[in-house]
């Protein structure tokens, strides 16, 4: 579902407001010539992540779902000195081109791609935790388990982001048997009976159509 008006607005505002320079223009064609899907955040969208990440003062952020590394260079241009960006990816053809971009775009020192499914990784970054910002934007069908690695993993007052848990509306479907459309759905319960977050979810439109995103802020446990 998408409007031509969606678009266009789109188009304007991240004119207006979300410019891309050229690492990120290079990263967004680099990836697209690579062959992969176009499915990366819109620059707005990376704008709002870059915003958020930059207003809880992020030193340590975590991605889970790198694709070209789009999202990601908007997110590692809001750390603070000396922050640190870990990004996890599953298909090597996707990480080949995210490092490749991660390079361009001058950012190696501070951004870490680890590869693998993100349900096996993410046991293995303790070390790496507290985070101050999550971006869970992988495989919809886990983002129940993502989210219960990023609650373990993210400071009080960091901020956790999950990207399409609107999908075209088909969200509000009970009945659903899409798999991506029942992890949102279980993934909302939890997040409505977990003390350790205060959640919201907002719609979008734009460029990718129809979707939203869920806002979790984690505070301590009650
Ligand atoms: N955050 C990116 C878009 C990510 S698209 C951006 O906005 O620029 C989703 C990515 O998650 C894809 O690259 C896909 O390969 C990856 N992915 C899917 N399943 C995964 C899994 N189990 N573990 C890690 N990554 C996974
Ligand atoms: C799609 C969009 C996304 O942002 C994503 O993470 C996965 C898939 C899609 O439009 O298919
Ligand atoms: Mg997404």
């Amino acid at each position: 579902m998408t409007e031509p008006l969606w678009t266009e607005v789109d188009a304007y505002l991240c004119d207006a407001l979300a410019p891309e320079d050229a690492a990120l223009k290079a990263a967004a064609a680099r990836s697209l010539a690579a062959g992969l899907p176009a499915i990366q955040v819109t620059a707005n969208q990376g704008k709002l992540l870059h915003l958020l990440a930059r207003a809880v003062g992020a030193r340590r952020i975590l991605e889970i779902g790198t694709l070209g590394g789009y999202s990601t260079i908007w997110l590692a241009r809001a750390l603070a000195e000396g922050g640190r960006l870990i990004t996890l990816e599953s298909e090597d053809r996707h990480a080949d081109v995210a490092e490749r971009n991660f390079a361009e775009a001058g950012l190696s020192a501070m951004v870490e791609l680890r590869r693998g499914r993100a349900l096996e990784t993410l046991p293995n970054l303790a070390d790496e935790a507290p985070f101050d910002f999550v971006f869970i934007d992988a495989d919809k069908p886990n983002i129940p388990g993502y989210f219960a690695a990023a609650l373990d993993l993210t400071r009080p007052g960091g901020l956790i982001v999950v990207d399409n848990v609107v999908r075209d509306g088909r969200v509000v479907d009970a009945a659903s048997e899409d798999p991506d459309i029942l992890g949102v759905r279980k993934f909302n319960e939890l997040a409505a009976r977990e003390p350790r977050v205060s959640a919201t979810a907002i719609q979008t439109v734009g460029t990718k159509g129809y979707d939203g995103f869920a806002l979790l802020l984690a505070q301590p446990a009650i």
